[in-house]
């Protein structure tokens, strides 16, 4: 098993920086997501370690090796593409087989290499077939099929599912899981879909304009988000953002959020402010109660989804997104009660946008063992 490393690596495509200056530290047997919006950088930091892209600054290391003069056939990499285009005249046996051919693997030890390989994907009935006799989730397969095939030390996914429709994608997101386990190799998987982050990564690195959010554990991400572009880019709906205000009284923090005035607990800032500080404040759209508390909200728009809704609600100056129970009776124009959990608002200094909760220093787990 193999670690992979990014030191201080820059890449320019001319004037154009993509990626400033890239440290990234992903340990050995980790599943690890490149996640951000489009354009963030993360087929370009993909490309780089598969030797496809040649960096313009920086050491790129695979376990102990310097891999950025390497070519990517000597780099014991497998990639898949988010086209992973099989080719239509061969039987899916072939196409698992064409990587051992064209690295000159002797023919008589390819049929039990592609034989294993099909044993884990279940590819076995379907080996005869051509790739348009396949469905898409089976066409995905034969492509994972593929890069398997040469057991490399890393395997390199760019958007694999983003072809398939939901529901095989989250077949797939379980098979990829169950694949990651039985086989513990280092796997990095880019996506913008954060549910297949959330669902799959041992650790997601959060990207944003080439630069590196944040790189925790799918929870640590959740809960504790490192600065404000985590916070608004992380859950689906969209925590509510918020710009507000933070004094102490009698050594409480208190915060004022348009015409709200919340007491926050005691120990919830990391550092005491002096005199009023600038927030930017994000809350959970679960971490708002309706039907209970001391300020009164004026229901907007409901969305139900069945089994929650989704309501916009006005409270104070500000619009709060909040989740509800789908048996929630709640119509637009009504006033409502409504609370925050205190102890779960979010707080950011509104300058840098880094993260104030007290929390931030959590201990983290070894992401690899807390999967399993
Ligand atoms: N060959 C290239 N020449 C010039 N600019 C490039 C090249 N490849 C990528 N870029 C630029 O680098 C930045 C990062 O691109 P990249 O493809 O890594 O983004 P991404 O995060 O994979 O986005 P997406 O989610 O859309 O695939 C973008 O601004 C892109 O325009
Ligand atoms: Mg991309």
């Amino acid at each position: 098993m193999v670690t992979v490393t990014f030191d201080k690596v820059r890449k320019a495509f001319g004037e154009a920086v993509a990626i400033p200056s890239l440290d990234l530290a992903i340990a050995s047997g980790e599943f690890v997501s490149l996640l951000g919006p489009s354009g963030c950088g993360k087929t370009t930091t993909l490309r780089m370690l598969a030797g496809l892209e040649q960096p313009t600054a920086g050491e790129i290391m695979i376990g102990e090796r310097t891999v950025n003069n390497l070519a990517p056939s000597e780099r014991d990499i497998a990639m898949v593409f988010q086209s992973y285009a099989l080719y239509p005249h061969m039987s899916v046996r072939e196409n698992i087989a064409y990587p051992l051919r064209k690295r000159g693997v002797p023919k008589a030890d390819r049929p039990a290499m592609v034989q294993a390989a099909a044993d884990l994907l279940q590819l076995g009935p379907l080996l005869d077939r051509k790739p348009r006799q396949l469905s898409g989730g089976q066409q995905q397969r034969v492509a994972l099929g593929r890069a398997l095939v040469r057991e490399p030390k890393v395997f390199l996914l760019d958007e694999p599912l983003s072809n398939l429709d939901a529901k095989l994608r989250a077949h797939m997101r379980a098979e990829l899981i169950e694949l990651h386990r039985r086989l513990g190799k280092t796997m990095v998987y880019v996506t913008h879909d954060q549910l297949e982050a959330m669902t799959m990564s041992t650790r997601i690195a959060v990207m944003q304009g080439g630069e590196l959010q944040q790189f925790a554990t799918p929870a640590e991400i959740y809960h504790r988000p490192a600065n404000t572009f985590v916070a608004g880019f992380i859950g689906t709906p969209s925590m509510t953002l918020a710009d507000g205000e933070i004094t102490m009284d009698q050594g409480r923090p208190v915060l004022k959020l348009g015409t709200l005035s919340l007491e926050l607990p005691a120990d919830h800032l990391s550092e005491r402010p002096e005199g009023t500080r600038r927030v930017t404040v994000a809350v959970r759209p679960e971490d708002i109660l309706v039907g209970t508390g001391s300020f009164r909200a004026n229901v907007r728009l409901v969305e139900p989804t069945g089994h929650e809704s989704i309501v916009l609600v006005n409270a104070g100056d500000v619009g709060f997104t909040v989740r509800v129970a789908g048996d929630t009776v709640l119509k637009a124009g009504e006033t409502i009660p409504l609370d925050l959990r205190r102890e779960r608002i979010h707080v950011f200094d509104r300058e840098s946008g880094r993260r104030l909760n007290a929390d931030l220093a959590a201990a983290t787990a070894d992401p690899v063992r807390s999967r399993a």
